[in-house]
């Protein structure tokens, strides 16, 4: 007897304390989904288990850009995508697919002939539209929604307020209208996202809202924004987070955090030239760098009612895109789960 209630006063006490989550995924079922960004090295049975206890969504890291899985007209290299995607179909875990239009990790034959001269617009449309749609078709039982165009938009000052890539400078603003398009033709199930960093900011914020506006009454299908959320212990914000997510809440129906992490740096945003030096770990660091994860799941519980998906961008700092010394993510660089991984876990 006395056993049964020694029993029945622990279960008591850790459903009180919310240790009987299993993970991010369960703390956070009421709030949104709890996702994460993965390449073939994060595929080991120990990873694969963390992954399984965390986490309900998955990214690839870089397996589905268009640089990695059509490097050369008709060449495709499905391997790491295959793999990531098998994975989750085992196991019934859906993934954010990333990405069908960006100027980096581009499949960049898609805009020249073989003289290195852009081709026709005509021409580049029909690549990407082939393009879309057989990535878009080969993963549609597995992935759920996608980033169809990632970063289309300037952060400097100046009037235009779109980035002047190649993209832009062959085809205007309208190769994000026909991506979109050629996404929805492909799967008309899907959420389709718009995608950037620097998202927070004011100024960029304003012109990615009326640029869905634009877009919307062209008649692109666009769904999401995604917020990449590449953050560091200083920035942003919290007001400037919440005003940035009500205001996206005005022009779309869905909002994902997407590829978050939290330098100790003071770089932030989707510069692929990585500072991969972090400060280091002095107390008064790893308070604010608390603080910042704190802060951050707080405001986005907050919004729970906008935010259906939260990402982080790769599972440990082992494999960050920003150098483990940067301390960006809530596992770290041995794979074991840090401080802040149990209250955020507990929703301090
Ligand atoms: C990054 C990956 O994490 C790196 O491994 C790769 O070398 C470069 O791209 N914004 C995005 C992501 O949308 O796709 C980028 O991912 C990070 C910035």
């Amino acid at each position: 007897m006395r056993k049964v209630s020694a029993i029945i006063s622990l279960a008591s006490l850790l459903l009180v304390s919310g240790a009987w989550a299993q993970g991010l995924k369960d703390a956070y079922k009421d709030c949104f989904k709890v996702g994460v960004a993965l390449s073939g090295r994060n595929l080991t049975p120990e990873q694969e288990a963390l992954v399984l206890r965390e986490f309900n969504s998955v990214t690839c890291e870089n397996a589905m850009k268009p640089g990695s899985l059509q490097p050369e007209k008709d060449k495709w290299n499905w391997r790491d995508a295959d793999r990531i995607a098998d994975f989750c179909r085992a196991h019934g875990l859906k993934m954010r697919g990333h990405c069908l239009v960006w100027h980096n990790q581009f499949a960049n034959w898609m805009l020249y002939d073989e003289h290195g001269n852009f081709v026709d617009k005509k021409v580049f449309y029909k690549r990407l539209k082939k393009h879309i749609q057989t990535v878009v078709k080969r993963y549609k039982d597995v992935v759920y929604c996608w980033d169809v165009v990632n970063e289309a938009i300037a952060d400097g000052p100046g009037d235009n307020p779109y980035r002047k890539s190649k993209l832009y400078e062959l085809c205007g603003d309208e190769f994000i209208l026909k991506a979109f398009k050629f996404a929805r033709q492909a799967d008309p199930d899907a959420l389709l996202f718009y995608n950037d960093y620097n998202e927070i900011n004011p100024h960029k914020c304003e012109r990615i809202c009326q640029m869905i506006l634009d877009m919307k009454r062209r008649g692109a299908p666009i769904d999401g924004m995604g917020m990449q959320g590449h953050y560091n212990i200083y920035y942003p914000r919290m007001e400037e987070l919440s005003d940035a997510i009500t205001k996206y809440a005005r022009v779309v129906d869905h909002i994902h955090i997407t590829e978050l992490d939290v330098r100790t740096n003071m770089q932030q945003g989707g510069d692929l030239n990585v500072d991969k030096t972090g400060a280091a770990l002095t107390p008064e660091i790893s308070a604010r760098f608390e603080r910042q994860y704190l802060d951050l799941f707080r405001t986005l519980r907050q919004h729970s009612d906008k935010i259906e998906a939260v990402t982080f961008w790769n599972l440990a700092d082992k494999y960050s895109w920003l150098g483990a010394d940067n301390y960006p993510l809530l596992f770290d660089k041995d794979l074991r789960p840090k401080d802040v991984y149990y209250k955020v876990l507990n929703k301090e």
